[in-house]
């Protein structure tokens, strides 16, 4: 599958995509310039302790993690420009493995529950350990790839404070290389894992993929209600965080009441994460985000925030809403405008409320599951999701 992708890639062009004429052509206009990132550099940015509360998972899962990473820029060795330059840039700004790390740190809590042959003292078993390093890189290559194909659909400038990889190689190059990391990671699912881990990887797909397009048709639409929005957030996002805790759970033969607590735990995580994050793009600062506040408003996107808003808005205020959601050049003294209304209206408490409800659920569910040390830090840093509001 890889190298029948690279090899149409290279078609027709192989030779310019070598010495890298492609560049300033017409076919590929050049939009911007990033410099081609070292494997350290990479491998560092998967380091990074993003929000309080997430050391101790980075920590559990350190080693693993970096053989995930390697195993995305491995992908690409030897093939032609620019897929191993896009997806290093991706993989760097695709940022802290969250994702697979649930994964390995998931698998190992049940690892440690003492039983069978496969669970000794959270430390996996060689094939055991190799399929959980397989299943986090699929993950990490469906979450980058759908990453590189949101900036298109989004138009977004900045991903994790690099230039978002359509700005640099162009959108054709972007949505290619996004379809080849969508394509090793069901190439690495089909190396050790059964079927029904196929299944479920597939079926996320198909929920992030739904949650998108809803998304992209819920655009100016003010009619959307707050249980619309919530289900885009379970479909966009809740339903990988839940694809890589259960996916551990099916390496683990975990039993059916293990499997539901695992599922649930990533799917509530999931969705507070998301929560959090759209009350971040009215709240947070540029720097802190790596990309520019406000560009739910820009892209005209109905967020859960903003749907609270418009049902307690007056008349007046729905009509200013709605005409600062119709354009993609909003100021940021706009994007306060709208701010100031959520936040005098009550709907950043209300979120933030529901974001904690959401991510103590997600806690509760692990309960009585596995090593009560592993348990702790998964609790824990699904917890602190809501710190990155502080
Ligand atoms: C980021 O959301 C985007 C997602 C969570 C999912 C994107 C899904 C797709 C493009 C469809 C599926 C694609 C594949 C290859 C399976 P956001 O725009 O709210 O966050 P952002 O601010 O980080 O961009
Ligand atoms: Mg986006």
């Amino acid at each position: 599958m890889t190298s029948l992708l690279a090899n149409s890639l290279k078609l027709g062009t192989r030779r310019a995509w070598r010495e890298g004429r492609v560049w300033g052509s017409k076919m590929f206009p050049q939009r911007g310039t990033a410099k081609v990132l070292s494997d350290t550099s990479v491998l560092a940015a998967s380091r990074a302790t993003p929000f309080e509360g997430f050391a101790d998972l980075c920590a559990e899962t350190e080693q693993e993690t970096l053989a995930v990473s390697r195993l995305l820029l491995e992908a690409t060795a030897g093939l032609a420009t620019p897929l191993p330059e896009v997806v290093r840039h991706i993989v760097a700004s695709g940022g802290k493995r969250l994702r697979s790390r649930l994964l390995i740190a998931s698998a190992k809590l049940l690892g440690a529950r003492g039983q069978e042959g496969v669970r000794q003292e959270g430390i996996l078993q060689e094939e055991t350990l190799k399929e959980t390093i397989f299943l986090g890189g699929a993950v990490e290559a469906i979450h980058c790839a759908s990453l590189l194909h949101d900036d298109v659909v989004d138009g977004s400038k900045m991903r994790r404070g690099l230039p978002a990889a359509h700005r640099v190689w162009g959108a054709q190059a972007s949505v290619l290389v996004g379809d080849f990391l969508f394509a090793s990671a069901f190439e690495l699912i089909c190396r050790q894992s059964p079927r029904e881990i196929l299944t479920l990887l597939s079926q996320t797909a198909l929920r992030l993929t739904q949650g998108e397009v809803r998304q992209l048709y819920s655009a100016h639409a003010l009619l959307m209600t707050a249980d619309d929005s919530l289900e885009i957030v379970r479909d966009k996002t809740g339903a990988l965080f839940r694809a890589a805790t259960m996916s551990a759970a099916l390496v683990m033969r975990a039993s059916p009441q293990e499997q539901r607590a695992l599922a649930l735990f990533g799917e509530r995580f999931g969705i507070g994460y998301q929560l959090v994050d759209d009350m971040l793009d009215y709240l947070g600062e540029s720097k802190m985000l790596g990309k520019r506040r406000g560009d739910d408003l820009r892209d005209g996107k109905v967020t859960y925030p903003l749907v609270l808003c418009l049902a307690r808005s007056d008349a007046r205020q729905r009509r200013r809403i709605e005409q600062l959601l119709a354009r993609s050049d909003c100021a940021d003294g706009q994007v306060d405008e709208v701010a100031r209304l959520m936040r005098k209206t009550g709907c950043f408490d209300d979120c933030a409320a529901l974001a904690k409800k959401t991510l103590e659920e997600g806690a509760a569910a692990l309960e009585g599951i596995g090593d009560a040390r592993l348990r702790g830090v998964l609790q824990r840093t699904c917890l602190a999701s809501l710190s990155r509001l502080s």
